[in-house]
């Protein structure tokens, strides 16, 4: 067994009739049991990368291989240990919770004495047990995006795609898909795969992320590193009286100082971590007897490395419109 789930060298796409390259060379390596996210703009190639990644379209040039597989000559036996929830909607909406999960379980070939087992343990997963009779047209965006995972966990795939997991969800529905999934990865042991709109979410629950832009991974690692390679921390100090000559030098002389700038009484320093700095920073200005009225710390955020790297400002209603209105035009 490799130790990657995910392993892709020098991928290009160019769909047909087209001259840009969905994908440009893209090199991504992704560690088993790790829940990784690939952020973009619109159009940066994140569905591209994880259709080819599933087996549903052929790159123009490179390699790919996903859990022990070549994705192109093992498309057969990855495709049963794979899960995938698409972009668009996956589930019927004039049949009922159990129905669909039924449907998904013939598709996947389980035989019949191991479906009812099957189809129950998904629905628990997922916290749709006392909704398994009820069609699908009466749910909330949150629970139908909840039963299509639960379609695409009822193999128990090794590793798990999500093509925007949370997309138009509200927070509240956001967590609890989220809570499901970090579940059941704790419990398999499978890696997921996930691209997203929403920073937060990559920050809070991948270990790793990667950023696509025109088809190029153009950075990659984990959040504090992304937020880290923006940029300086910058604490900005309030006190009692501007601070003397002396004081302003013995700060620049500490080891975690980068600069430092002062403006009457408030002082900014700029430092690379300021949860290490801070201390030090306290303790210098109070053995110069200088009283701290207020702390402010300004960090880069994911949002910020987005920017930096993607070229472009971030924003999360890009994209929300479009699977908004394709959702309300399924369910009604
Ligand atoms: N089926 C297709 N045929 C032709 N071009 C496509 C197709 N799907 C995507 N593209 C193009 O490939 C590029 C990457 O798209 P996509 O992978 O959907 O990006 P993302 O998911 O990051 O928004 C875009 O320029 C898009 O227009
Ligand atoms: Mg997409």
């Amino acid at each position: 067994m490799t130790e990657y789930a995910i392993d892709v060298a020098n991928l290009e796409k160019i769909y047909s009739g087209r001259s840009k390259k969905a994908l440009d060379g893209v090199n991504l390596k992704v560690e088993r049991n790790k829940i990784f996210a690939i952020l973009g703009p619109n159009g940066a190639g994140k569905t591209t990368l994880m259709r080819i990644l599933t087996t549903q379209i052929t790159p123009s040039k490179g390699t790919a291989r996903v859990l022990d597989f070549n994705v192109f000559s093992d498309g057969h036996k990855l495709r049963k240990e794979i899960g995938y929830v698409p972009q668009e909607m996956s589930v019927w909406t004039d049949i009922s919770a159990y129905e669909n999960l039924l449907i998904y379980s013939q598709i996947y070939g389980i035989a019949k004495a191991e479906r009812e087992a099957l189809i129950k343990e998904s629905l628990i997963r997922m916290e749709l047990t006392e909704y398994k009779d009820n069609l699908v047209n009466t749910f909330s965006g949150g629970m139908i995006r909840r039963l299509e995972i639960a379609c695409a966990l009822i193999v128990k795939p090794q590793i798990i795609f999500l093509d925007e997991p949370t997309i138009g969800l509200d927070p509240e529905a956001r967590k609890k898909v989220w809570e499901k999934i970090v579940s059941f990865t704790k419990e398999s042991g499978a890696t997921v795969f996930f691209s997203t709109h929403y920073m937060d979410e990559a920050d809070e629950y991948a270990n790793e992320i990667a950023i696509i832009n025109a088809g190029k991974i153009v950075s990659q690692g984990d959040s504090n590193h992304l937020k880290q390679s923006v940029g300086n921390q910058e604490i900005i100090l309030g006190l009692s009286v501007p601070l003397d000559d002396k004081s302003k030098q013995q700060l620049r002389k500490l080891e975690q100082v980068i600069d430092l700038k002062t403006n009457g009484v408030e002082v900014e320093v700029w430092v690379k971590d300021a949860s290490v700095a801070l201390s030090s920073i306290m303790n210098s200005l109070f053995s110069s007897k200088v009283k701290i009225e207020s702390v402010k710390i300004n960090k880069p955020t994911l949002e910020d490395a987005f920017e930096k790297y993607a070229g472009v400002s971030y924003d999360s209603t890009e994209g929300i419109k479009e699977v908004n209105a394709v959702r309300r035009r399924i369910i009604g």
